[in-house]
């Protein structure tokens, strides 16, 4: 068993054969523990070779590819007998890395006492993201190191990132031995150096291992060309070495709810995966975030009732009580709960092209449970070559960094170097739904329990009513240059001769002062906008109609308003001027500066506008004057 691509596969083939090859393979070895390893190096390491060693001496590959495989070495002309494992693994490896998405290769082997997921990683440090994508759930990662080469920029860096996502095995192999005439003072000499390394990112503990992929030296016994070396053979430990999940069972218990299983009035069950711990009937429960008690009144599977689960089991737990529980609660052990918090300390591993903007909402995925998250500007960034921090705006594809965030409801976590998965989370691209990081939580701010809504007794209703209006917000939107400016003023005039209590929030304005500190960049443009969001929000519950003129150019961002506001109480309209007729008019003189390259970020010109898709107005200043649009406008909102 290997791989199961061939070249005139689409992906989506792909992962449905691979998924059907899982089932298959792993149902024939059911009863042998699983551990899930990645294999760090570049080609030039050996990793491929030493990934094909390990299946053929498995015996995993199927005779049909042995027998490509054969040929295939002798047309490369590699000498003598032996036969190029790497051939087996590289063949797939161009195809795989011209693919767009984040792709990982999964192979699985088996020996007498375990079987095996290997993942394996491109090298490369624009390839960051897949390694944290294979790394996520393995239980150990090799660190290939050429003897030649000793510890080299790679190997440091693919060592900080299985650390930080929480690999706690570190295999160092120190491969092409027979190269260095299986010297033990150039092995000795590359550990020393490897510890003092690791000692410096906090890795306490690693396995060095001498071996040959090519030659095949202590990786499935003992070589006698490494008398010196006394440990254990490559598989030999791969087969020995500690699970997490061994690890995960002796931790308290938690199950994060997947569904709600219920087929009628008498069965209420809340089916999930227990990610950590053991539970028994009779066990006391606490059901988060909302902190309830209950008692476990049965462990129901398929197979029937059982005595006890334990972490990496899927399960149906039924509970003593009607208590409330949904999708994205964890029921975890009564003594020992997890956290619930909504602020954060976390490390993000930004994996999109476009680069992350501080201040944009993303949905946040911690395992079942899901919310709207916004990340602050970094803290710092980590440059994965040589652990420095450096001052950071934002982040880049493949960049690493420490940053505050902050989500719409509480979340039931727990530090990721305690429990993955309540701390580990992906963020998503609300409007695209890619997947753009993926994080790590640290722990929660203080000042996220600290905090609470005060009750006022006056009410906005109140307020409103005073006023003898309805509060509202008119988003106005558009290039620079489109009029937004005109026509607010226009309406804010008609409206105060009307009795109407207004407030304009001009972009001009507004960065002379609350925004003073915020420029052109993306970054900054969202910034702006979610600060002018918050304003706007706090003047319709003074109970005013708010008109805002910004340029306002992600549809994120007036997405994001368009949520903090009442239902009916966002109404985005839309100055729509064609970009020609702004830049002939230019009052500002700004669009000559911007073809002239004197300005940067000029919406239009070089920084991107969205128009929006659905506005509730929308005004075509080719046809109307701003006269026109203003009384447009109003018609609209007040009857
Ligand atoms: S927004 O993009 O963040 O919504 P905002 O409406 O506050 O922009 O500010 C836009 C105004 O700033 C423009 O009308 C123009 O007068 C001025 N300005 C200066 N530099 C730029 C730029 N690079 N891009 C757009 N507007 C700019």
């Amino acid at each position: 068993m290997t791989d199961v691509r061939s070249p005139q596969q689409s992906p989506y083939q792909v992962d449905a054969l691979i998924a059907q090859d899982i089932d298959a393979y792993l149902d024939r070895h059911q009863h042998k523990s699983l551990l899930r390893f990645i294999t760090c190096g570049s080609v030039d390491d050996g990793k491929s070779t030493l990934i094909g060693r390990l299946l053929y001496d498995s015996k995993m590959i199927f005779e049909d590819q042995l027998a490509a495989l054969e040929s295939d070495s002798k047309k490369v002309g590699t000498q003598g007998q032996d036969i190029d494992f790497a051939l087996l693994v590289d063949g797939l490896a161009a195809e795989r890395e011209q693919g767009i998405t984040i792709d990982v290769a999964y192979r699985f082997f088996a020996t007498e006492k375990r079987k095996f997921i290997v993942a394996d990683t491109p090298g490369h440090e624009q390839y960051t993201r897949n390694m944290v994508t294979g790394a996520s759930t393995a239980d150990l990662a090799v660190i290939l190191i050429d003897a030649r080469k000793g510890v080299l920029t790679q190997t440091r860096r693919h060592s900080y990132l299985a650390h930080l996502i929480g690999i706690r095995n570190l295999v160092l192999a120190v491969n092409k031995m027979d190269l260095v005439g299986y010297d033990h003072a150039v092995f000795d000499e590359i550990v020393a150096d490897y510890r003092s390394f690791a000692e410096s990112i906090g890795v306490t503990d690693f396995t060095a291992l001498p071996i040959s992929g090519f030659r095949g030296d202590n990786i499935t016994s003992a070589s006698a060309n490494t008398p010196w070396y006394a440990g254990p053979s490559l598989v030999e430990h791969l087969e020995t070495v500690g699970l997490d999940a061994e690890a995960d069972q002796a931790k308290p218990f938690r199950l994060p709810v997947q569904w709600v299983n219920r087929p009628n009035l008498d069965f209420r069950g809340f089916a999930g995966l227990v990610a950590t711990g053991t539970i028994r009937p009779g066990d006391p429960v606490r059901i988060l975030p909302s902190g309830k008690t209950s008692t476990v009144a049965r462990i129901v599977t398929l197979d029937g009732d059982l005595d006890e689960a334990v972490a990496g089991q899927s399960v149906t737990l039924t509970l003593t009580d009607e208590v409330d529980c949904s999708r994205g609660d964890v029921i975890a052990s009564a003594a020992a709960p997890p956290q619930v918090a909504d602020q954060f300390e976390a490390t993000i591993v930004w994996m999109a092209e476009d680069e992350m903007l501080p201040g944009r909402s993303y949905w946040l995925k911690l395992g079942t449970q899901t919310a709207t998250a916004t990340v602050q500007a970094p803290k710092y960034q980590v440059n994965v070559n040589t652990m420095e921090q450096l001052a950071a705006k934002t982040l880049d594809l493949n960049a690493i960094g420490v940053a505050n965030l902050s989500t719409d409801k509480p979340l039931v976590f727990e530090p990721y170097a305690d429990n993955r998965s309540l701390g580990g989370f992906i963020l998503v691209d609300k409007l695209t739904n890619a997947t753009v990081a993926a994080g790590m939580l640290h722990f929660s701010l203080r000042r996220s329990q600290n905090i609470h809504w005060q009750p006022t007794d006056v009410s906005r209703d109140t307020l409103a009513s005073l006023k003898n209006q309805k509060p509202v917000v008119l988003w106005f939107t558009g290039l620079s240059g489109a009029g937004k400016s005109t026509i607010a003023n226009a309406v804010e005039k008609k409206l105060v001769r009307m009795n109407r209590h207004t407030f304009l929030l001009d972009g001009d304005n507004v960065r002379h002062g609350l925004n003073k500190d915020l420029g052109f960049t993306d970054a900054d443009r969202v910034e702006n906008i979610r600060r002018v969001g918050e304003v706007a929000k706090l003047m319709t519950d003074a109970g005013l109609i708010v008109i805002t003129a910004f340029i306002s150019p992600f549809r994120a961002e007036r997405e994001m308003v368009r949520q903090m506001m009442q239902p009916g109480e966002f109404i985005e309209v839309h100055i729509d001027t064609p970009l020609a007729d702004a830049e002939r008019r230019d009052v500002k003189g700004l669009y000559a500066k911007a073809r002239a390259g004197q300005l940067a970020n000029f919406t239009g010109i070089d920084s991107p506008y969205e128009p929006p898709e659905d506005p509730e107005i929308r005004i075509d200043t080719t046809a109307l004057t701003p006269d026109e649009a203003a009384d447009l406008i109003i018609a609209r909102i007040i009857p």
